[in-house]
């Protein structure tokens, strides 16, 4: 008997800390621990969905890492809120001729069906961000490790920020940067080992460039070149990624710098009963960038307008694909 009582106590104190673990909502700019309670490290990041599962890969920027390398972590997810990190799934030291001081950014990973490769593209710059490129990683499975392939500059144009779009028929998509000309929307190869064809450039320049194809319009996002510091961002939409977009506008009032955030990117959640928009954005702390926060919050999204509300703690169905705050 004594033995059944210690064993009802001990399995309804398992089922807490399990339960205790979980999360339910979303806190736009809190620590966001991971299921082992450290807070998550995938800056400037980029998600894709494979099956059930959902893969956040960033910039790893724990402290005490060894400064030789660069790092890009990967985290996976069922329900966009618990997340289990799955390592660092790039471990680089400077590629060829780089500088030790050379920069890896903005990671993103596509999942080729045809070749069943993990591709990771990210920014590679030296220290004055002059040699504006892409690099290329691959993988034969989601978690790593990730192979150094090359660097190059996406159709011959400097790249700085980039960001992913993946349509909703598949088709991959590279957001680029280039001061230059401008927001370059560029269409993957068949492997997606290379950039092949312009859809669009448009003439603003726009750092964090995310994209997402809501009710037959795209919605881009982008924020203005002021480096980690907090700027208004601005959409623009159009009927097709070749366009014709419409003007830049704010997705917040200004004067609180998109709430103190900058764009990465978009995730479309389709329900049962509801289609929603998040935007996925990087509060960035550049003296101590460990410690940069995420906010993510359901857009206010349709019929050409989209509006980043006021952040608050919120959760979502991935079923019904509603969002609700608290
Ligand atoms: C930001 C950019 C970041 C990083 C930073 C450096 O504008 O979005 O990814 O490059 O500048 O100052």
């Amino acid at each position: 008997m004594k033995k059944r009582i210690l064993g009802i106590l001990f399995f309804s104190a398992f089922i807490v800390c399990v339960f205790a673990q979980k999360r339910e909502i979303i806190q736009p700019g809190e620590i966001w621990p991971d299921v082992d309670g450290n807070h998550i490290q995938a800056h400037g990041g980029g998600i894709i969905k494979i099956k059930k599962t959902y893969f956040w890969y960033g910039e790893q920027r724990s402290q005490g890492l060894d400064s030789k390398y660069r790092y890009v972590s990967c985290y996976s997810s069922e329900d966009l809120i618990n997340w289990k990190f799955r390592g660092n799934v790039l471990k680089m030291l400077p590629p060829d001729s780089m500088a030790s001081n050379w920069i890896l950014e903005r990671p993103k990973v596509y999942y080729n069906q045809k070749t069943n490769k993990y591709v990771m593209y990210f920014h590679l710059d030296d220290a004055k961000y002059r040699t504006a490129q892409v690099g290329i990683a691959v993988c034969n499975k989601p978690d790593g490790d990730f192979k150094y392939v090359r660097r190059f500059r996406p159709l011959g144009c400097q790249s700085r920020d980039i960001g992913q779009f993946i349509d909703d028929d598949g088709s991959a998509y590279l957001v680029f940067e280039d001061r230059p000309t401008g927001f370059h929307i560029a269409k993957l190869s068949d492997d997606y080992m290379d950039i092949v064809k312009d859809m669009t450039i448009v003439k603003a320049h726009m750092e964090g460039g995310a994209i997402v194809h809501y009710e037959g319009l795209y919605y881009s996002i982008g924020s203005e070149l002021t480096g980690w510091r907090a700027n208004p961002n601005k959409y623009a939409t159009a009927p097709s990624l070749e366009g014709p977009w419409t003007e830049f506008k704010d997705i917040a009032p200004a004067a609180t710098n998109t709430y103190g955030s900058q764009s990465t990117m978009l995730i479309k959640v389709v329900g049962s009963k509801k289609t929603t928009v998040i935007f996925m954005g990087d509060q960035w702390r550049p003296k101590t960038q460990w410690d940069s926060r995420y906010l993510w919050m359901p857009l206010e999204i349709g019929n050409g307008k989209l509006i980043l509300p006021q952040p608050n703690p919120w959760k979502i169905n991935l079923k019904t694909g509603e969002a609700t705050g608290l």
